[in-house]
Formats: structure tokens, C-alpha cells, sequence
């Protein structure tokens, strides 16, 4: 039988090579878009072309994380089923203005917009997709995190706490939710090479400094985060609940 993955943001970076990887296996895919309406479309195309599978976009806000429950709605009229949920969507531009800076700079504002999309969102999408995923037997929970909450990188306060918050959030939520057969995990990478990262001041030296620290002295790519995520949701990780996995390239240690 087919499973279906429910997966925030798919449409860039490492969202799109998670969706690739899981079409790639067989698995039918609803994700979701903020504003690039275009992009998830021509995915949309791709993926069917390709693979054969059903592929659906949906238009979604993580900065709005009750409406989780009319985008689940949705995707219960278009998917039989929900067995996988990737949070992964990340906000970046004028909404982190005051969240991602310099310590003193920090505003209110800001900083709430990062929880709310981070940690808020990541709690109502698995809250929708663990109740489909009971009625179905099980299923795997996954919320995409970062080193940022172990290395220190500038500006990243904002980021860095709500990533270590989702961290605990997957720990309680997998003591809840195992006897529901449902496994929740996050997988943390180091700097991946993407828009999020661009976005940066000093993407540059960010990346020549990974370079710099990694033992394999390259910056890693989305492909470096979509293996481990498609493991993480099958037979061969069944008892693996409430843990963080950490793909950084040896980044961390260095
Ligand atoms: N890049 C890194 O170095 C790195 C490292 C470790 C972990 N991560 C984590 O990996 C995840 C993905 O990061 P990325 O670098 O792939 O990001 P990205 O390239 O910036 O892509 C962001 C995705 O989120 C969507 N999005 C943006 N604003 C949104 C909003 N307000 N509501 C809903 N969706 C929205 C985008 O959709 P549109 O295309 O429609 O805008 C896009 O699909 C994040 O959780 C991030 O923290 C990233």
C-alpha cells in the first residue's frame, strides 16, 4: 500500500530534496508552499512525470499554525491517508527582522515570529498528522533542526533557541505518542548550502569557514539531510522515538 508524507515547505532547499527522496521510494507527497505558487506547480508536474506517484501543493503559512487544521482538512479530501509529517518550512526576510541579529538588537517581535513558525507550527501540524496517523496504525514525525543551537552563530539567538526548543518538543511529544505507534524525531543538519543560507550577511565567509572546519572540507547540500529524514520513517528505524540526529559534516566538534 502507498503512504503519504505531509511535509512543510517543499518547495526549496532541503524540503524539496526531502520530497524527492520520498517520491523517489514510492511515496505519495502533500506539501506545502508560502509564496512560490509557480515552483510547487512545475514540482508538482515533475514528480508525477517522474515517478507516477499523487503529488499535491498547498498554499500555507507557517506564521499562522492553527490553520494546520484546514490545510489537514484539505489534504484529507485529496490523500487517503497520512503516515509521515516533515516540519520543515523555515521564515526568513522582514518577518525575522528583530529575531535574527545581534544580541542587543533583538526585538519582541521578531523573536516571537521565529517560535511561532518554529516551535508553535512544528506542535499543530504533528498534533493534525498524529491524528490521522492513529487512525492508520502509526507513523513517523520528523522537524527539521539546526547546529545553531550547539555552535554559536551570529545573529541566530532567535533561531538557535526555538531549533533547541523543537528538539525538546520531539522528546516529549515521542513519550506521548508511542503507544500510538507513532515515532517523533528531528534530524539537526549543520550549514546547508540553500536560500535560507544566502540569505545570510556573511554567507561567504560562512561557507569558507564550514569548509574551513569540516573534516570533509565542503558545505553540505540538501541531498546530506534527505536521506537520514526518508530513514527515519521506515521498518529499519522502529525503535527510534524522541531523538535528535545530527548530520553536520563533523562541523560541530571542529
Ligand atoms: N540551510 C541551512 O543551513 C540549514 C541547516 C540546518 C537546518 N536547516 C533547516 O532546514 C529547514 C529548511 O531550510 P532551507 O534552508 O531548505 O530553507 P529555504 O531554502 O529558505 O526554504 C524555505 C521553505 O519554506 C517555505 N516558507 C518560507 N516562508 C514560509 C512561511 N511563512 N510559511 C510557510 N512556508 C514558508 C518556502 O516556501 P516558498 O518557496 O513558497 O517561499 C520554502 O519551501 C529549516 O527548518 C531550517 O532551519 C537549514
Amino acid at each position: 500500500m502507498r503512504k503519504t508524507l505531509v511535509i512543510s515547505g517543499g518547495t526549496r532547499g532541503i524540503g524539496k530534496a526531502i520530497v524527492e527522496e520520498f517520491a523517489s521510494n514510492g511515496v505519495d507527497i502533500a506539501f506545502t508552499y508560502n509564496s512560490n505558487s509557480e515552483i510547487a506547480e512545475n514540482i508538482v508536474a515533475e514528480l508525477s512525470e517522474k515517478f507516477g506517484g499523487k503529488y499535491k501543493a498547498y498554499q500555507f503559512d507557517i506564521l499562522q499554525p492553527e490553520t494546520y487544521k484546514e490545510l489537514f482538512k484539505k489534504i484529507d479530501e485529496d490523500f487517503e491517508r497520512v503516515d509521515y509529517f516533515v516540519s520543515n518550512a523555515i521564515i526568513s526576510g522582514r518577518s525575522v527582522v528583530g529575531g535574527f541579529g545581534p544580541f542587543m538588537r533583538l526585538k519582541p517581535k521578531g523573536l516571537l515570529n521565529i517560535y511561532t513558525a518554529t516551535v508553535v507550527s512544528f506542535i499543530t501540524g504533528a498534533q493534525e498528522a498524529a491524528k490521522r496517523m492513529e487512525k492508520v496504525g502509526g507513523g513517523s514525525i520528523i522537524s527539521l533542526s539546526s547546529t545553531g543551537n550547539l555552535v554559536f552563530t551570529p545573529n541566530y539567538t532567535g533561531h538557535g533557541n526555538s531549533k533547541a526548543a523543537v528538539e525538546t518538543v520531539v522528546k516529549y511529544a515521542s513519550q506521548e505518542l508511542g503507544e500510538k505507534g507513532i515515532r517523533v524525531n528531528a534530524v539537526s543538519g549543520g550549514p546547508i548550502d540553500t536560500d535560507a543560507l544566502k540569505k545570510f550577511p556573511n554567507y561567504e565567509e560562512v561557507k569558507g569557514e564550514v569548509v574551513k572546519r569540516s573534516p570533509l572540507s565542503r558545505m553540505g547540500l540538501p541531498d546530506d539531510l534527505s536521506g537520514i529524514t526518508y530513514f527515519l520513517t521506515t521498518e529499519k528505524a522502529s525503535w527510534i522515538t524522541g531523538q535528535t540526529f545530527i548530520v553536520d559534516g563533523g562541523t560541530t566538534f571542529a
